[in-house]
């Protein structure tokens, strides 16, 4: 005869420990099914009073019927706790829930912030200006006069029309009168930026030197999209202003940014260049591996004294370099994009890269 009373103290003990670790409905009915069912364990050991010797039968009964007392209660109980954790509509809230998606900051913006995070540690603060420009700020106090062909309407986007005979002139008040600067009228038609270097002139309109600063903003230029053009893009200008400024300042601080930024051994180069408003002027390049070829960053120079003189700067006192870089340009450079179209084509397989 087996040890009847140990044998179902086991069942008991088992019986508690699988229940204990049920959490959800489907558990509890597979709990169910094993210990109360009709082929489960506890009336199989219903076979346990036959087997017993007529004088303990009744004893076996008993025992029988307080197991199962106790894993029925149990249950019981089990079976309302759950019942809590499923709300009033049959929602079960043990269920694992499905995460919805949350966006993360565009690669553009990541990098926006990398680099004036970077050019904060080389001591330069950051500005910002308007991109619905007038024709001051975007060309004349660039040093772009007004029959420049980088003012043709086919390479801009006009917010209004050049009235007839030559459109309204207005005059402004920072315009410094002096043989070297641009006239001090100009028109007051408003374009879409086509450079941040208009904010140059804004930074130094309204602050005395030194003048330290980066400007990261948005430019438009009607060119056809393909994957190196988009009619709207994004420029990192830089302009310092001081006593004794020169050419190796700027240099030293672009070669600076270039291997801190791609890494030490990323290969730069200068090519001499011009621009209406920096004299010298120079294209900075830097090498795509992945292209095997150079790209052009962008441009930089010395401000021309007649940027200086316009925005009310001595420049007999004071010299300054700029420079306005490509931000896409140096996203792809420092991520492996090879098409510029992927930053604004909101597939979130492409963002959800960064
Ligand atoms: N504004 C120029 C462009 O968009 C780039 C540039 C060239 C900016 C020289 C500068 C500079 O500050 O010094 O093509």
């Amino acid at each position: 005869m087996p040890d009847v009373s140990a044998e179902l103290d086991d069942l008991t003990r088992q019986a508690d420990a699988d229940l204990a670790a049920v959490n959800s409905p489907a558990a509890l009915e597979q709990f169910r099914i094993k210990y109360l069912g009709s082929k489960g364990l506890l009336k199989a050991k219903m076979a346990l009073i036959g087997q017993a010797p007529p004088d303990q039968k009744k004893v076996v009964g008993q025992r029988l019927n307080e197991v199962k007392q106790h894993v029925t209660a149990a249950f019981d109980a089990k079976q309302e706790a759950l019942a809590d954790l499923v709300g009033e509509d049959g929602v079960d809230v043990t269920e694992p829930g499905v995460r919805p998606a949350v966006g993360n900051r565009h690669i553009l913006m990541k990098v926006v912030d990398e680099l004036t995070d970077l050019f904060g540690r080389m001591g330069f603060s950051v500005a910002s200006g308007p991109e619905v420009e007038d024709e001051f700020h975007n060309f004349v106090a660039l040093n772009i006069p007004e029959s420049h062909p980088a003012r043709d309407p086919l390479d801009n986007f006009y917010l209004e029309k050049r009235a007839e005979g030559g459109g309204q002139k207005v005059g402004h008040a920072s315009a410094a009168a002096g043989n070297a600067a641009p006239s001090t009228q100009h028109s007051a038609l408003r374009l879409l930026r086509t450079q941040t270097s208009t904010v140059q002139v804004r930074v130094m309109e309204t602050h005395k030197p030194p003048i330290r600063v980066v400007i990261p903003g948005r430019v438009y230029r009607p060119d056809t999209v393909d994957a190196t053009h988009l009619f709207m893009f994004h420029q990192l200008e830089a302009l310092v202003v001081d006593a004794d400024v020169t050419m190796v300042d700027l240099k030293s601080t672009v070669m600076q940014f270039v291997k801190a930024y791609f890494g030490p051994d990323t290969k730069v180069r200068f090519r001499p260049s011009f621009f209406p408003f920096t004299e010298p002027s120079a294209e900075v390049d830097v090498w795509f591996e992945d292209k095997g070829r150079w790209v052009e960053l962008g441009g930089c120079g010395m401000v021309h004294p007649n940027v200086l003189t316009t925005c009310g700067v001595d420049p007999e006192v004071y010299s300054g370099w700029a420079f306005g870089f490509g931000i896409e340009r140096i996203a792809m450079r420092k991520y492996g994009i090879t098409d510029i179209r992927s930053f604004v084509e909101n597939d979130v397989r492409f963002l959800r890269q960064f």
